[in-house]
């Protein structure tokens, strides 16, 4: 496997490699055959969006295509993607297929995976879609303001034979912070969102706008697909009276179960699949609610229900997904890892403090503080902040083997942690055995909270590892595990 450790020069040329020609390395993926290839073009661009529709004005966004969300790009397990990106942005960009398992030149991470694809130009994507589900697309290069300024898209991969519903619908939400002109409140990027929890916005968006109605029927069975593409609000959606049943996390298939203490928790970039059965009244309306943040409870959007029942029970259509082709890690077998997440601020005591010695307002005083260290990092994985281009790995996997990275969040915060070019099982949470066991590519840890996960590290290359929260991470919340 040591002829597999590649050098920076060795990915680079191996992406410009990728990029020109139709075959590709096998991944370890178990790719037997030619399958159709399915082609599609997004080019990223600053563009507008009615995303308020009440609102007189448009916003200046950045999107694919024209539109936010970007287009979805839905395809069939087995086939082939071609996705040629041109970058109309006005700085350099990269696209990442968050949750698939791509061969790594195809990743999407900028100096590390690829180049990154400059003003004007384009470059080729070609992966295979080996795993059914729900998966997205969005930049890698300087994700907090690309991702937050509009830049993402569904990514729909259909099982061989997709679950039996009345309808099959895709969620993608996002959280904006709004002026009152509905434009993008321009403070990307600054200290007291990376040192707490995020760029969490004031406006919530389903499918690009703030919606009113979701017209229903009463007896209708609804695939509810929901991607949380926002920068750092955790969504915890309340069904009000509907029981909604999970049976896919971030794309893989779980044993169908009612949500923890009924709210469907999403963090970034994770994905829950959902099957809704609708049972309440006909003529009635239902608002769902995300009540994640205590206190803080929000009105998504309302159920309306038409006049005309569908019908008058709900199916009693199976909603079992069939499992991808993952390799089972061993966990009595596996290597073992320890992880440790440090830093940001631990919370309104520790401020107050600051603040009161500085003389200052806590809020003035942490960005003062924030700008002075910039560049130093304020989050760490096992003691290191990256920041910039990360490129030595923070571990080295053996390729082929089962591996168990224990992970300790010993920050104040929540934490979306996103391993790339796999999936992994959630085997427990503070040494409790999950009863799921359940395939994810991001896992939200609670503060204080340990979680393992386990997997086999079959797919070769330097990996981006890193919360989600695109405000830690780009304050240094992010390594490279490296597998081979
Ligand atoms: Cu969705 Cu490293 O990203
Ligand atoms: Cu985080």
């Amino acid at each position: 496997s040591h002829s597999l450790t590649l050098t920076r020069r060795a990915l680079l040329t191996s992406a410009a490699a990728y990029a020109g020609s139709a075959v590709l390395p096998d991944a370890g993926l178990g790719r037997t055959q030619a399958e159709p290839l399915r082609e599609f073009r997004l080019k990223s661009a600053p563009g507008t969006a009615r995303l308020v529709p009440e609102h007189d004005g448009e916003t200046l966004v950045w999107n694919y295509n024209g539109a936010v969300p970007g287009p979805e790009i839905r395809v069939r397990q087995g086939e082939r993607l071609r996705i040629t990106v041109g970058n109309g942005l006005a700085e350099e960009t990269t696209v990442h297929w968050h949750g698939i398992r791509t061969p790594n030149g195809m990743d999407g991470v900028p100096h590390l995976t690829q180049p990154p694809i400059a003003p004007g130009e384009t470059f080729v994507y070609e992966f295979d879609a080996v795993d059914a589900g729900t998966f997205w697309y969005h930049p890698h290069q300087r994700s907090f303001e690309q991702v937050g300024r509009g830049l993402y898209g569904p990514l729909i991969i259909e099982e061989p034979e997709p679950l039996r519903v009345d309808r099959d619908v895709t969620w993608v939400l996002d959280d904006w912070r709004l002026t009152r002109s509905a434009g993008i409140s321009d403070d990307f990027g600054n200290g007291h969102d990376m040192m707490h929890n995020g760029r969490v916005g004031n406006t919530v968006t389903i499918n690009g706008v703030v919606p009113d109605d979701f017209a229903v029927r009463k007896g209708e069975r609804i695939r509810l697909r929901l991607i949380n593409a926002a920068n750092a609000r955790i969504f915890g959606l309340d069904f009000a009276g509907h029981e909604p049943v999970v049976v896919a996390l971030d794309g893989q298939p779980v044993a169908p179960h009612a949500p923890t203490e009924g709210l469907v928790v999403v963090g970034p970039a994770m994905r829950v699949d959902l099957v809704v059965d609708m049972t309440g009244g006909a003529g009635s309306r239902v608002s769902v609610v995300d009540r994640f943040y205590k206190g803080l409870d929000y009105r998504l959007v309302d159920l309306a229900y038409a006049d005309e029942p569908l019908r008058d029970h709900s199916p009693g259509w199976p909603i079992e997904l069939p499992a991808n082709p993952l390799p089972d890690p061993d966990v009595g077998e596996a290597t073992r890892h320890e992880i440790t997440f440090n830093g940001g601020m631990m919370g309104q005591m520790v401020m107050a403090e600051m603040g009161g010695a500085m003389g200052g307002s806590s809020r003035e005083t942490m960005d003062s503080m924030m700008n002075m260290n910039h560049g130093d990092g304020m989050w760490f994985i096992n003691g290191r902040a990256a920041t910039g281009h990360v490129m030595d790995p923070m571990l080295t996997l053996e390729q082929g083997r089962s591996h168990v990275l224990a992970m300790t969040n010993a920050t104040a915060w929540h934490h979306p942690i996103h391993l790339h070019g796999h999936s992994f099982r959630v085997v427990s949470r503070n040494g409790q055995p999950t009863a799921n066991r359940e395939w994810q590519d991001t896992v939200l840890m609670a503060p204080r909270e340990k979680v393992e996960i386990a997997f086999v590290a079959d797919n070769p290359g330097d990996w981006m590892f890193h919360c989600h929260i695109l405000e830690h991470q780009a304050a240094g919340m992010m390594g490279v595990i490296r597998v081979g």
